[in-house]
């Protein structure tokens, strides 16, 4: 049985801590928050304020992190250091040079670290990376992907709103579209943006080029309550696939229209997308690596570097 401890009780970890509870063979027994009322609806595990004392009191296995972002990468080293695999949310650090350092701890200490970047679990962009690799529709031409809000009212001291904590747009949220597009195409050849930058507003256009094609994509936080939504449109020679309003279809050029949303299921022909909870998917994938004894290459570190490098450009 895995022993799991979690730091950080706030917002992502209501995605986290049913992940784990659903593991049979892992058990969550210890929280960390420095603030205690947020541990307060989980009154079966221990429960510490502060992080250095769970490190101490508890023999775990593995550390989850869903600390804010400039706390990551200091945690994830003291951990790895006593020995514990470390699973972290994105993005990994502001900084590039961490992205060394803690792959480098988890090296000398023979230990997991895996930073969750979550669409690189989400069927709906899978889907977008199989379709690429195997050219089922043929070679991509042109893709467009966004992630656009509001400005996050909800973090614990207004963190996400500080630069110098969370990274803004960017290293926050544009970071999930560009993961996916280093992941899925590689590095780009060539990167245009614009960016409008206010104390409550922050809103992205990037364009990454490619040399048979290139993405197109959009960030924002904006200042009013304008609901949060995650798009792509891919467009390959022979189809275009698009992921609108939790909608997921394909429409062939020969004419024929295919519905892969969960509801929509049950006669999509040779492509089925999993009813799956990707953040389900990148916890177990990462709790069958530390079972199996095997280092999680899903998510690699010349990757992460390669995206926080665009990023602090943005
Ligand atoms: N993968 C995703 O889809 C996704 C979504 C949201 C957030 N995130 C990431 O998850 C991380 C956390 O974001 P959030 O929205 O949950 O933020 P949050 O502010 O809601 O939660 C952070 C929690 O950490 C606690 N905390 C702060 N300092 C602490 C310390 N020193 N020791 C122990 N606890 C401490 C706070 O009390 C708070 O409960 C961020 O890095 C963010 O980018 C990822």
């Amino acid at each position: 049985m895995l022993k799991v401890g979690l730091v950080g009780v706030g917002g992502i970890s209501g995605a986290h801590i049913p992940a784990w509870e659903a593991m049979e063979d892992a058990e969550l027994t210890a929280l960390c928050d420095i603030r205690s009322e947020r541990m307060e609806p989980y009154p079966g595990k221990r429960h510490y304020l502060d992080f250095e004392e769970m490190l101490e009191k508890e023999e775990l296995d593995i550390l989850d992190i869903c600390l804010p972002t400039y706390l990551h990468a200091d945690c994830a080293v003291k951990a790895m250091e006593r020995g514990i695999h470390v699973i972290c949310e994105k993005p990994v650090s502001l900084n590039e040079e961490d992205v060394e350092r803690l792959y480098s701890a988890a090296r000398r200490r023979h230990v997991n670290f895996m930073v969750a970047q979550v669409l690189r679990f989400w069927p709906e962009y899978m889907l977008i990376k199989e379709l690429y690799d195997t050219q089922k529709y043929g070679k991509l031409l042109s893709g467009y992907m966004s992630r656009l809000g509001n400005t996050p009212p909800w973090s614990w001291d207004n963190w996400m709103k500080d630069e110098s904590r969370s990274g803004l747009v960017p290293f926050d949220l544009h970071i999930h579209d560009l993961d996916f597009i280093v992941y899925t195409f590689g590095a780009p050849e060539n990167v245009k943006s614009n960016r409008i930058k206010r104390p409550e507003q922050d809103c992205i256009n990037a364009v990454y080029e490619f040399p048979q094609f290139f993405i197109e994509t959009e960030a924002s936080w904006y200042a009013g309550a304008y609901p949060f939504a995650a798009r792509y449109r891919f467009q390959f020679e022979k189809a275009v696939v698009s992921f609108e309003n939790g909608k997921c279809m394909i429409y062939e050029d020969n004419g024929d229209i295919t519905d892969l949303t969960e509801a929509a299921q049950g006669d999509t022909g040779s492509i089925n997308l999993p009813k799956s909870d990707a953040y389900a998917n990148e916890i177990q994938y990462f709790a069958d690596c530390v079972r199996n004894g095997k280092f999680p290459d899903k998510v690699k570190a010349e990757e992460l570097s390669t995206v926080l490098g665009i990023l602090k450009k943005l």
